[in-house]
């Protein structure tokens, strides 16, 4: 059974949808990241699963049970937000304990279930001490405790990282994975941060506009993203996504005013489409490039360039033998390497295998995911 079930869920908000009729199905004990830019309706999908927001259509189900009417305290979830404002005239055991307390958990039972949490964030020296005295990681790690003190079946993390420096964010990032295995209930984290997203999740959701473009593993949805969109949201730096039409025999893809590059397979002719490749991808070969800049990534050099028809096009070049500023190289593409989009819908294409020495046989096929 699915943790968490949306079936043609949406939020209206006035007369604006920020969440589209999503279906959804979460499997239980996994950390699922839900992943998007900034609008794209991350924080309301997980407030609807709290029960912070209303759900304006379709339903919700946790564990099975329809939750659409259900109060946000009888959801079973705990949620942890990007500002976990901590009590700061209550110690730490304080804070922790104070959702039982407020619950009318008994007195003993309360300083018990402190004991153990504390023990799993580490937190047991600190105890005594006000939030005021802590690091950021520390009172990051108060606020899971206090979540994580009323044994909930799902955690809701909406950017919880966030507000933490570059180097803590790694480290909370670690102990946050931990803990989920600790515990074995289901995690859902909203970040727009990808690296948190390929890191932490079994499962990412790709969300944009409102709409789920893609759940999958991370592996899966970074080797083969199901929409254009994904494909330029996941990776650093971003996949090159170059407009082309494929010539009449269906193997090349033109790029806009210049050269052709051949594909794994063979869509029909005159098909607009979008050609995908990784910067770490592009190879060495015969289309004339013309480098505009180069950036030093520290383990890698990152060439900024233009092909001869005018497309932009970035590629990572060990340092040493990075190109300099307006060198003409001759750079390919490894048909195997490349993602293929419809220029129009920007879903995934997958060209259609075709033996050499079967050119005039039947239609040419065209499968999209
Ligand atoms: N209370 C509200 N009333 C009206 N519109 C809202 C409300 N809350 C959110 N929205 C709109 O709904 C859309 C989704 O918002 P949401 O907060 O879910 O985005 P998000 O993906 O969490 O973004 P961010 O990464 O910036 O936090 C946005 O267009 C936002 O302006
Ligand atoms: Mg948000």
């Amino acid at each position: 059974m699915a943790a968490i079930e949306f079936s043609g869920a949406r939020k209206l908000y006035g007369q604006s949808l920020a969440i589209k009729d999503i279906d959804l199905a979460l499997p239980e004990g996994a950390f699922v990241v839900i992943l998007g830019p900034s609008g794209c309706g991350k924080s309301t999908l997980l407030r609807m699963i709290a029960g912070l927001e209303s759900i304006s259509g379709g339903e919700l189900r946790i564990h099975g049970q329809r939750m659409n009417e259900r109060e946000p305290k009888d959801r079973g979830c705990a949620m942890v937000f990007q500002n976990y404002a901590l009590y700061p005239h209550m110690t730490v055991g304080e804070n922790i304990a104070y959702p039982l307390k407020v619950a009318g958990v008994s007195k003993d039972e309360r300083k018990a279930r402190v004991i153990e949490v504390a023990q799993a964030l580490e937190l047991g020296a600190l105890l005594e001490r006000r939030p005021g005295q802590l690091s950021g990681g520390q009172r990051q790690r108060v606020a899971m405790g206090r979540a994580m003190v009323r044994q909930p079946k799902v955690f809701l993390y909406d950017e919880p990282l966030s507000n933490l420096d570059a180097k803590l964010r790694v480290q909370m990032r670690l102990e946050l994975r931990r803990l989920h295995e600790k515990l074995g209930a289901t995690s859902l984290l909203v970040t727009h941060d990808q690296q948190e997203g390929m890191t932490l999740a079994d499962y990412l959701v790709v969300m944009n506009g409102g709409v789920v473009e893609q759940v999958g593993t991370p592996r899966e949805v970074y080797e083969k993203p199901a929409t254009k969109f994904v494909a330029g949201f996941l990776g650093a730096p971003a996949m090159n996504l170059l407009p082309a039409v494929t010539d009449p025999s269906g193997r090349n893809a033109v790029f806009e005013n210049g050269p052709a590059t051949v594909m794994a397979g063979r869509l029909e002719a005159g098909r607009e489409l979008v050609v995908g490749i990784r910067p770490e991808h592009v190879g060495e070969g015969t289309l004339p490039l013309t480098v505009e800049l180069v950036e030093d990534l520290g383990h890698a050099a990152l060439v900024h360039g233009r092909l001869s028809g005018g497309a932009a096009v970035q590629l990572v070049r060990p340092v040493e033998r990075a190109p300099g500023r307006g060198e003409k190289i001759g750079i390919g593409f490894d048909p195997a390497r490349l993602h293929l989009f419809d220029g129009r819908t920007g879903q995934r294409l997958e060209a259609h295998a075709v033996a050499e020495n079967h050119e005039a046989v039947s239609q040419p096929r065209v499968t999209t995911h």
